[in-house]
């Protein structure tokens, strides 16, 4: 069955560029982000490990462990990571799962074999701190991720796993949040001391609570 929002990643020990690692482990009390891309030494993957290399500094101030993962080897990976290391002008700082035998792919439905029956597509998973899914996005092979984007998600699950808030269509740090519909209006000046607009009854206000 296939994997769902909320249900606990599934915990693995598997090879990587750096030493085997058990995911849970990996992971501790932080949160993380599994990416997997479709194979070593092809121009898109190679341009989203270094896209996502330069802004390991941004996942980590989020406290998220990167993790990447392709069905190539460990040597492929090393050698790989220094053509992109070289070419993307940054240096890979998190590990790369060697998964040959596709055990993470197929535990995770990485491998969609109406895409492709070899390949691991490019997915995302992030994971919060308790260990559960908290979101899953799958991109084709032809379509290189967004990693900004991805930080944009992480902070808004972050900022609403803590508050009773929403974040609204392209949101960014610093603006505007949804009130939940769940609170009531008695309920917000308390919950929210910074202030709310109503602009309908459904569609409620606030600066963003933890800044
Ligand atoms: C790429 O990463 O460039 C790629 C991989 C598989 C299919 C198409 C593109």
């Amino acid at each position: 069955m296939s994997l769902r929002l909320g249900d606990i990643a599934p915990d693995f020990t598997a090879d990587s560029s750096a030493g085997k690692i058990n995911f849970h482990e990996y992971l501790g009390d932080s949160w993380g982000i599994l990416f997997s891309h479709p194979a070593d030494y092809t121009p898109v993957c190679t341009t989203e490990l270094g896209a996502a290399a330069k802004l390991k500094d941004e996942f980590d101030k989020r406290n998220v462990k990167m993790l990447a993962l392709s069905v190539d080897g460990v040597e492929s990976h090393k050698s790989w990571i220094k053509d992109i290391n070289e070419t993307q002008h940054t240096t890979v700082n998190f590990p790369i799962i060697a998964d040959e035998d596709k055990k993470v792919s197929e535990l995770y439905d990485m491998i969609h074999p109406n895409s492709n029956e070899n390949f691991t597509v490019r997915s995302v998973f992030i994971i919060g701190n308790d260990k559960k899914i908290k979101l899953i996005i799958t991109y084709p092979a032809s379509t290189g991720r967004n990693f900004d984007e991805l930080l944009r998600v992480i902070d808004s699950l972050q900022l609403t796993a803590n508050y009773s808030v929403a974040t609204p269509a392209n949101w960014k740090l610093g603006e505007d949040v949804v009130i939940a519909p769940a609170i009531k209006n008695e309920d917000i000046p308390a919950k929210f001391p910074k202030g709310h607009k109503e602009i309908k009854p459904y569609l409620r206000t606030t600066p963003q609570p933890n800044l």
